[in-house]
């Protein structure tokens, strides 16, 4: 199939190429780079060896992406385009509204006058705010979230689901992602965030890098087995194959298909920093903070659905998440930039 893919330069989107490349897969990519460097889809190029078709541009620009879509015969959008920083949402609503939701109703407009009606969206376990059960299966209902990210993911979905039944050709798979960390095994491509980091691991390895002094861990309080939060740490690349397995569910004529990408199992802060130190061989200091806002306790998927509809389930585990979000990091101690 010939895949368009939104945001293909960013962290997720750029580990899914190559899975799909080497399903067989030929891609097209849009990104307006606000978030990412041409420099990963450079080095994707290098491990695939096969030439990316990239496109510097906005999605919520109708006629650049139309234009693009004259060009080629998509089959199947999966749509990674988005911003995604909690605590900047709370700062700019406006901004991640606008770019996220209209950025989406532009997509779609487009992609549907192209006669696509295949898509793959990024969602995130945010949906189900603070859970109603935990494990969380794809039953437990969307709760309320808590900062506009979150409710874009929120909104997105249902924006898909209305499509769908309004024109049951439509085929959406909605994919709600846990805590992504890794990274690919070369160590060529890796999370490259901006400024301080807002995710748990690429603060640890900042500061394994010696860019920052001490991790702070959010509250230790948390009614947990050693009071700080649990999360359900999924590696890139088994996030990325999901992706692989959605598209064939797709050709399946799958309708409107919702899964948890996680692995089912929940680690604390402080089980993620002694994994990381066993596995490195290194000292991660830490200090105790106040709990962050908007942090729940405990929040880890049941996975079986993905595994039962798809085939799918993740490979690897939190050693290798370790393991491989290090060794990204000590290669490009400033990510992208030389
Ligand atoms: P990322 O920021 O690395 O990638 C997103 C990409 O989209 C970036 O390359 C950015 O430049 C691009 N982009 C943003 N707005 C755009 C626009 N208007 N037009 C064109 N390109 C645009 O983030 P990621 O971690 O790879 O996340 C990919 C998707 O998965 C996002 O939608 C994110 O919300 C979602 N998600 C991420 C996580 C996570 O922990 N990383 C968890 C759940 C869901
Ligand atoms: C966060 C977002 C979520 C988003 C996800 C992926 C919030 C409330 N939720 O999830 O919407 O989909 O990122 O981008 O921000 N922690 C520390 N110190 C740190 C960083 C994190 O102790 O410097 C703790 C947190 O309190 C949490 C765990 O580590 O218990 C994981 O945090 P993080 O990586 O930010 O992910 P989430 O909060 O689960």
């Amino acid at each position: 199939m010939t895949i368009l893919v939104t945001g293909g330069a960013g962290y997720i989107g750029s580990h899914t190429i190559i899975e799909l490349i080497v399903a067989g897969h030929n891609v097209v990519v849009v990104d307006n780079l606000c978030n990412s460097s041409k420099i990963s889809l450079e080095r994707v190029e290098r491990i695939t060896s096969t030439q990316i078709p990239f496109f510097q541009a906005d999605i919520r620009d109708k006629k650049a992406l139309s234009d693009i879509l004259d060009m080629y015969s998509i089959d199947a959008c999966i749509h990674f385009a988005g911003l995604k920083a909690v605590g900047e949402s709370t700062a700019y609503p406006y901004e991640y509204y606008d770019n996220n939701i209209i950025g989406t109703l532009n997509l779609i407009s487009v992609l549907r006058k192209h006669n696509i009606k295949n898509i793959i969206f990024s969602s995130s376990a945010t949906v189900y705010g603070e859970p109603a059960t935990i494990p969380i299966t794809e039953e437990c209902p969307k709760g309320k979230c808590t900062n506009p990210y979150g409710w874009t993911k929120w909104m997105i979905e249902q924006m898909l689901m209305d499509l769908h039944t309004a024109d049951p050709t439509f085929n959406i798979v909605i994919l709600r992602y846990f805590n992504p960390i890794g990274a690919h095994q070369s160590g060529l491509i890796g999370e490259n965030p901006n400024g301080v980091p807002n995710n748990l691991m690429p603060y640890i390895t900042q500061v394994a890098v010696g860019k920052r002094e001490y991790l702070h861990i959010f509250g230790n309080n948390y009614d947990t087995p050693d009071g700080t939060g649990v999360r359900d740490y999924i590696h890139v690349v088994d996030l990325a194959r999901g992706h692989v397995k959605a598209l064939e569910a797709i050709n399946r004529n799958c309708g409107v298909a919702i899964y948890n990408l996680g692995t089912g199992k929940g680690y604390s802060v402080l089980e993620i920093v002694k994994a990381f130190e066993s596995v490195n061989g290194m000292k991660i200091p830490y200090v105790i903070d106040p709990r962050r806002p908007g942090d729940i306790a405990t929040c880890y998927s049941d996975p079986q659905k993905a595994q039962r509809e798809l085939g799918w389930k993740a490979d690897n585990g939190i050693e290798e998440m370790c393991r491989d979000s290090w060794n990204w990091q000590r290669r490009n101690p400033n990510g992208y930039e030389q």
